[in-house]
């Protein structure tokens, strides 16, 4: 387990389901090659992140198939963070691009579903950017905070 995978599923165990006191779960589809290593960075270097998110690494986010996000929204998470390559980084040149084109796709399949199509998020965090990362977990935790919990969930 790398230091950053440590770190961020260091525990949210004690769950509320009430808006405001409540602790999110997210999880984070990061690719390997920039997002990943930019949270493994992230907790190396002791930077303050919320313990909320979840990392799930995939080699890109060209990857990301529909399914993973609904099923992590009914599984249980509050909200689900997708993070790469910034646009021409893509270790295989156009996954990236790939997803941005797909994106609001996403978002309207996930709304569809009954879901706040504010609950995905798409960033884009290099290797050297563990800073970027953290502000989008922190940024990503107090959206869902306002938001509330998940009602798609199926509990806990
Ligand atoms: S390899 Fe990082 S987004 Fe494609």
């Amino acid at each position: 387990m790398t230091a950053a995978s440590q770190k961020t599923s260091s525990s949210t165990k004690s769950k509320t389901k009430t808006k405001g006191s409540f602790e999110p779960r997210i999880v984070a589809f990061c690719c390997n090659w920039c997002s990943y290593a930019g949270a493994d960075l992230a907790g190396t270097s002791r930077m303050q992140m919320p313990p909320n998110v979840r990392i799930i690494r995939i080699n890109c986010t060209g990857r990301i198939d529909p399914q993973f996000i609904l099923d992590s929204l009914y599984q249980g998470a509050d909200g689900v963070l997708i993070s790469g390559c910034h646009p021409g980084d893509c270790h295989y040149t156009s996954g990236n691009l790939k997803l941005r084109g797909r994106f609001a796709l996403l978002k309207n399949l996930v709304e569809e579903a009954g879901v706040n199509p504010e609950r995905i998020h798409l960033q884009w965090a290099s290797a050297a950017e563990g800073d970027v990362f953290t502000k989008g977990v922190t940024g990503m935790v107090e959206r869902i905070k306002k938001i509330g919990p998940n009602p798609a969930r199926k509990g806990d």
